[in-house]
């Protein structure tokens, strides 16, 4: 397949000011290992060569902007009228093929918050973000210890795990799917759907399909018998939508929030796993449970790479022109630790921001994650950490830590695998 450039793509644009496929810069493709092993160092050559506008490409030779500055990426996400969340302006949909392995993630135009822009975004948002504000904080904590220790139990009479998993992964969408309110039987078929889906694999379309029957059931029983839950919320609330709208809002949300919880609970138990400063939190030191998370919003935040934003029309945007359609990815791993707002970053100092949450890991502006679905992953987050160590105070690594892989993705930050042993621990139930 050739790559196509578009007519916006004119390369009448200056170096350094040209469009991504013509700039003088040459592209650095999106892919490769250096992404996940070494993000930091490679944003920083990225940064060092091409500046806080980083001319890519993604698989298959399609153009694109990778924002890499602090305040580029602050600059694109506070204006959401030139450059908002709207696939449907890219200026390559007639090159992309059915079958290209980003067209999940990129997504396509459709009726739900994760997809709309401009009014029918901020009517979809007025929609999601009360009735997630709604859930009270108390009951989520339970829910997230109820279904932690459950999953505890699972492991505990091994004495040996997979955190990933056996933990993080599944533990998120449970909580979520209670909260959507599902019944705990579908949470644990919804987990199973959202890991095929994240999986990518053969299976993934059809789980697509899974995980909407889902979504379209719950609406219909909500409906018919209204409980305490996002989606009687949802439902209550006066503005008209479609069953259709409101199944594929809670399956934005269910979505948005399952990898980046069970990301942001592995990247943080693998720095309380590997690194001294964190060591004390194991045997009890809950004040640095926080520290390690916040550490990790930072220097590994989930979601390193973002699709994104598209440019409404032609402009400037760090020393580049921008042309309309144009797609602009934004590099929240990347700008968290540019030096012009780190300096202790550029010392190698890392770890003073413990209270500092000016990070850009839920992103920012209109289109930014919600701050009540921030909380939730917080608390989700936060109690997971705090259970596992409770009732696994000897938890280790089970292979040197140099050994550990991470997910083979540019856009996701997060573990592999997590392999940790510990001391047997036998719970009545297993003991019957
Ligand atoms: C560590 C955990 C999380 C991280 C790092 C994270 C990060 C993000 C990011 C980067 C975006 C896109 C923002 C943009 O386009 O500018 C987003 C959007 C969103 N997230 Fe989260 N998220 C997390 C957890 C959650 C959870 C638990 C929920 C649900 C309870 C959630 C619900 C959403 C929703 C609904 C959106 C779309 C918001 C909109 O378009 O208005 N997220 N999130």
């Amino acid at each position: 397949m050739t790559t196509p450039s578009s007519p916006s793509l004119s390369a009448a644009s200056a170096p350094r000011g040209g469009c991504p496929a013509h700039a003088a810069d040459t592209p650095v493709p999106l892919s490769g290992p250096a992404f996940h092993t070494e993000p930091q160092a490679l944003y920083r050559t990225m940064r060092h060569s091409y500046g806080p506008v980083v001319p890519v490409e993604l698989p298959g030779g399609f153009p694109a902007w990778l924002v890499v500055g602090y305040r580029e990426l602050h600059q694109v996400t506070s204006d959401g009228e030139l450059f908002p969340r709207d696939v449907g302006l890219w200026n390559q949909w007639e090159h992309i093929p059915e079958d290209w392995p980003l067209l999940p993630m990129v997504g396509r135009p459709m009726p739900s918050i994760y997809f709309t822009a401009g009014a029918e975004h901020r009517r979809h948002a007025e929609l999601v973000v009360p009735a997630l504000e709604a859930a009270d904080p108390f009951e989520i904590r339970e829910h997230c210890e109820q279904l932690a220790d459950r999953l505890v139990d699972g492991i505990a009479p091994r004495g040996t795990a997979d955190l990933v998993a056996d933990f993080a992964e599944p533990l998120p969408v449970l909580v979520l799917a209670r909260l959507v309110g599902f019944p705990d039987a579908e949470g644990a078929d919804i987990a199973r759907v959202l890991k095929d889906l994240a999986d990518g694999g053969p299976g993934a379309q059809e789980a697509y399909g899974r995980f909407g029957a889902h979504m379209r059931r719950l609406v219909a029983a909500k409906r018919a018998a209204p409980g305490d839950d996002v989606t009687s919320r949802m439902l209550a609330d006066p503005e008209p939508f479609t069953d259709e709208e409101y199944a594929l809002d809670l399956m934005a949300i269910t979505a948005a929030g399952h990898l980046t919880t069970a990301d942001w609970i592995s990247n943080s138990l693998r720095l309380m796993l590997t690194e001294d400063q964190f060591a004390d939190s194991l045997a009890g030191g809950r004040r640095s449970v926080g520290d390690a998370m916040n550490e990790v919003l930072w220097e590994e935040s989930p979601t390193q790479i973002l699709a994104g934003r598209w440019a409404v029309r032609d402009t400037q945007l760090g020393g580049r022109t921008i042309r309309a359609g144009d797609m602009l990815l934004l590099g929240l791993g990347a700008a968290n630790t540019d030096p012009l707002i780190r300096q202790e970053a550029v010392s190698g100092g890392a770890g003073h921001h413990a209270a500092n949450g000016s990070h850009l890991a839920f992103s920012h502006g209109e289109y930014r994650c919600p701050f009540p679905a921030q909380e939730i992953a917080e608390t989700i987050a936060r109690t997971a950490i705090e259970v596992i160590l409770d009732r696994l105070p000897d938890l280790r690594l089970a292979v040197p830590a140099e050994e550990l892989v991470r997910r083979p993705s540019a856009f996701l930050r997060g573990m592999n695998a997590l392999p940790v042993r510990f001391a047997p621990v036998h719970t009545t139930g297993d003991l019957l």
